[in-house]
């Protein structure tokens, strides 16, 4: 695989990153993470256009190459032949050659830049969307500012293996009695023919999907509730699903070893994916 960093389309070998970059010891960095179907990448600017609120949001350098970021994805889509896929970023604060909890002087140290693709055929045919995901609910004890896409994933990945651990396959979050998100998705359930979502805040990703797949929703004259909703709520509702740009929208049929609706895939949760796909392709 040839991966880019700093400047540098290098095979992933020989790509190298200091061990005093903050984002090893502080998790000091902000990703993106961007799908590829059928060679084409998903929705750049929205990805791109969060990547500059993260860094803003935490007062990090953009990276020299930013205005580059569209020909260095395509090149890498291109390099490695990644026909289904996703293309991950990640910039960090840098590497001071010290440990410092206060930030680096950004006249002297210059963000970090790496990219790399993924390959995974058979994305936007995953069987998995035709019987859907299970997911169980645990406690959200992530930072306050969530709509920061950072590269601090402990918890998340910890939320996961809870998952697993339960013969389920991914996490809903639950803060004050209401869910915020899945583990690396948004959450949604349906009820009564509408949608329902978490609002947009500081809890919560701003999803890029959400954004497309609300828009999508709308258009098709289907109803958009965005409010918060509980744990009973989603238990009682006629489907549910989960959005993300690796999944794309993913039906969720069971919630803590309960069935959701019938307990298998739903009709709005399966439009929505179709169309999300149509769109995107
Ligand atoms: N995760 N919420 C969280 C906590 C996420 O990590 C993600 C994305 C989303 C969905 O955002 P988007 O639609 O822009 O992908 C919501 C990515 C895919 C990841 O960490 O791999």
């Amino acid at each position: 695989r040839i991966v880019y960093v700093n400047g540098e389309y290098l095979p992933e070998e020989e790509a190298t990153v200091s061990i005093f970059d903050r984002a090893f010891l502080m998790a000091d960095g902000v990703y993106e993470v961007t799908s590829v179907l059928g060679g084409k990448i998903i929705d750049f600017d929205g990805h791109i256009a969060r990547l500059e609120r993260s860094l803003n949001e935490l007062d990090m350098q953009k990276p020299e190459a930013f205005d580059d970021l569209l020909s260095i994805h395509r090149e890498l889509v291109a390099k490695n032949a990644i026909d289904e896929g996703m293309i991950y970023l990640q910039v960090t604060r840098g590497s001071a050659g010290d440990r410092d909890f206060a930030f680096p002087d950004p006249e002297v140290v210059k963000p970090t830049l790496v990219l790399f693709t993924q390959s995974k055929p058979g994305l936007a045919d995953n069987p998995a969307a035709k019987t859907g995901i299970k997911v169980i609910s645990i406690d959200d004890i992530r930072w306050g500012r969530r709509d920061i896409k950072t590269t601090q994933l402990l918890y998340p990945s910890m939320g996961k293996m809870m998952a697993k651990r339960a013969g389920a396959d991914d996490a809903w979050m639950v803060e004050d009695g209401k869910v915020t998100e899945g583990t690396s998705n948004n959450a949604y359930i349906v009820k009564d023919g509408k949608i329902i979502t978490r609002e947009l805040s500081t809890d919560i990703l701003h999803g890029i999907t959400r954004a497309a797949v609300l828009r999508f929703a709308k258009e098709a004259q289907m109803k958009v509730e965005e409010r918060s909703f509980t744990i009973d709520e989603a238990k009682q509702a006629d489907e549910a699903f989960v959005t993300s740009a690796s999944t794309f929208v993913m039906p969720v049929v069971e919630l803590d070893g309960a069935p959701i609706g019938s307990g298998s895939v739903g009709p709005v949760a399966s439009r929505l994916r179709e169309i999300y796909l149509e769109e995107s392709r």
